[in-house]
């Protein structure tokens, strides 16, 4: 959590929202007692709109309601997201209706709130060299944000993220990362989309994969 890669990658892009005036808030659902969609449908025909389990996700329903940008920070974990992190979003539901609409040639589930301008942010890393490993998640929100008829604004990533704490106490420069990201942050606040500069100094090349590969495997043997 807080100790984290992805927290500590995360805390620059905020900055940057923050920067450019966002109001943020920070929910981490690993804290959270969230359980497993049932799959019981209730919130669709029995209470419509209420999903009959009672655990913390209510605050979360009432946060995505009106939350112009939602953020995902999540690693890479088995080529995805993590798994606390996909039982929220099943959980999602609710927040949509049972009956299909075919929109723009694509059966789907209309939402009960729209927000006008509704954004959806992946941010993440992982712990490979290769910028590959982002693409099923990447994948995987983009067609996400289109179930909940929201704009996939993009991905701010960075591979091999643990490794730049290190580096840099090692005296390595990482500045421009560092300020791309908070640059990011800033971006997607004041103009709603990312410059492709920022985003390709946020995940450049800091070490040849095979430095990355021993690196991992010595902190592992
Ligand atoms: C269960 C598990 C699965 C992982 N799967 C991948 C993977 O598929 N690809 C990858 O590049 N890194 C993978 N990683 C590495 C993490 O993405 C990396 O360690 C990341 O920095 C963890 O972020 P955190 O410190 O915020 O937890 C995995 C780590 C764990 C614990």
């Amino acid at each position: 959590m807080e100790q984290g890669a992805t927290a500590g990658f995360m805390e620059y892009f905020l900055e940057g929202a923050k920067n450019a005036g966002a109001e943020v808030e920070v929910i981490y659902v690993h804290k959270l007692d969230i359980e497993p969609c049932t799959g019981c449908f209730n919130c669709w025909i029995g209470t419509p709109g209420e999903c009959i389990q009672d655990d913390d996700m209510g605050p979360i329903y009432d946060r995505v309601k009106d939350t112009e940008t939602i953020v995902l920070g999540t690693p890479v974990y088995v080529d995805g997201m993590t798994g606390i992190m996909k039982t929220m979003l099943d959980r999602m539901i609710p927040l949509m209706r049972g009956k299909v609409e075919i929109i723009n040639g694509h059966c789907r589930h209309p939402p009960r709130h729209s927000i006008p301008n509704g954004k959806i942010v992946l941010v993440s890393v992982c712990g490979f060299a290769e910028l590959d490993n982002f693409d099923p998640l990447i994948a995987h929100v983009r067609a996400m944000a289109k179930n909940m008829q929201r704009e996939f604004v993009g991905a701010v990533v960075r591979p091999y993220a643990w490794a730049l704490p290190m580096l840099m106490k090692q005296g390595m420069d990482l500045t421009d990362i560092i300020q791309a990201t908070i640059k990011a942050g800033e971006e997607i606040v004041r103009d709603g989309i990312f410059q492709d500069e920022t985003l390709q100094i946020v995940s450049r090349e800091i070490l040849p994969q095979e430095t990355v590969a021993d690196m991992i495997s010595r902190q592992f043997q």
